[in-house]
């Protein structure tokens, strides 16, 4: 049931802390029997296939991998890749995600991969599901059933399971330990209490919604790994309060999407203090000088920094940069839960979604 929640998209974005903490836990208690388990060692590459929102946890795992792990990574949509047939690494592996585990595309990609002799790894919800089935070896995410059509504790439960095989992928390939020290002893820990702590700025995020009020588009900006949070905030608010939105990489600004920017255009930015940060301060600057309104999402540094150049900032805890995709993402599913309410659309079953795509 929903409880006291309104509806369950708004309980299951609450049950993200305790979803990751299971779902970790449950990593850490499974021995893998030694003939089943991944040697990221031995891979030179990982081909991640996934749709819809799954596919941007495995945009999230391509930067993680890359990084901390040195490890080649492409990610594929299911339905393009499935048709493509592409070329295999002899030495390669898949990694197959999808909450449902019955997603038709995701499904037959899976099936390509293995005539292929690849060894597929898969992330799921649901076990026992036809993906679940087919693989060569699952990692469940622990997040408990997924009512609400659009995807959100299941999202951060995969990222969850993704970021437990980059570390063992970087302790594999003996790669990224560094960074890895640089994350402390529990990240785990401090993702779970981040988390909570971003669960409570509802009311924050609720003083936000202005800026959409009369909006028929928005577009989300991010780069490195939080350019495939604006891909999910643009995804998550198209799908349920059905506002044209588009995410991109900040840098491709230039390269067409500011012609759409005008007085009054929404843009959101996900941009944590990070490396990548002025980067991201200067595409801001662009879209606001052409009248755009901006909404900034960072931490307690980059809000200092651009209080002036932003229209609204939603300060979030300060985590490692590593980590950032998942505190940010509770931000972007809480932002479009609420501007799907005040619009009045039925927020746990959008019109035309179904929960899990079974048929192409
Ligand atoms: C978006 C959403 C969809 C799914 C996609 C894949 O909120 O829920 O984009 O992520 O249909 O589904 P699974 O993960 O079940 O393969």
């Amino acid at each position: 049931s929903k409880g006291s929640y309104e509806h369950y998209m708004l309980k299951e974005i609450h049950e993200q802390p305790s979803a990751l903490a299971r779902t970790w836990e449950g990593l850490a208690s499974i021995s893998v029997p030694r003939s089943k388990e991944v040697d990221f060692a031995k891979l030179d590459k990982l081909q991640i296939v996934a749709c819809g929102t799954s596919f941007y946890a495995g945009l999230v795992a391509k930067y993680w991998f890359e990084r901390v792990a040195g490890l080649i990574v492409e990610v594929d949509l299911a339905s393009e890749f499935r048709y493509r047939e592409p070329p295999m690494s002899k030495k390669g592996g898949c990694l197959f995600i999808s909450q449902s585990g019955e997603t038709a595309d995701t499904l037959a990609a899976l099936r390509f991969a293995k005539s292929k002799k690849q060894y597929c790894l898969s992330v799921v919800n649901v076990p026992n599901s036809s993906i679940a089935r087919e693989s060569d070896y699952v990692l469940r995410t622990l997040c408990g059933p997924e009512i609400g059509v659009a995807s959100t504790k299941a999202f951060t439960s995969q990222l969850a399971v993704l970021f437990h095989l980059v570390k063992k992928a970087a302790q594999q390939r003996k790669c990224g330990q560094d960074l890895i020290k640089s994350l402390g002893r529990s990240p785990e820990h401090d993702v779970v209490s981040s988390m909570h702590q971003v669960l409570m700025k509802e009311n924050r995020i609720k003083e936000v919604l202005p800026l959409f009020k009369d909006a028929t588009s928005a577009i989300f900006l991010g780069r490195g790994q939080c350019y495939p949070i604006a891909l999910e905030g643009a995804l998550k608010l198209k799908e349920i309060s059905y506002i044209h939105a588009e995410g991109y990489a900040a840098g491709e600004l230039k390269h067409g999407p500011i012609a759409l920017i005008d007085e009054g255009m929404p843009v959101v930015v996900v941009a944590p203090y990070d490396r990548l940060f002025e980067k991201v301060v200067s595409n801001l600057q662009e879209v606001r000088a052409r009248g755009a309104k901006v909404l900034l999402i960072s931490d307690k540094l980059g809000c200092e920094m651009c209080k002036s150049y932003a229209d609204y900032i939603i300060e979030l805890p300060t985590v490692n940069e590593i980590l950032a995709p998942f505190i940010n993402s509770v931000a972007v599913q809480l932002l479009s839960y609420f501007t799907a309410v005040e619009r009045g659309t039925d927020v746990d079953q959008p019109r035309n979604l179904a929960k899990s795509v079974t048929v192409e």
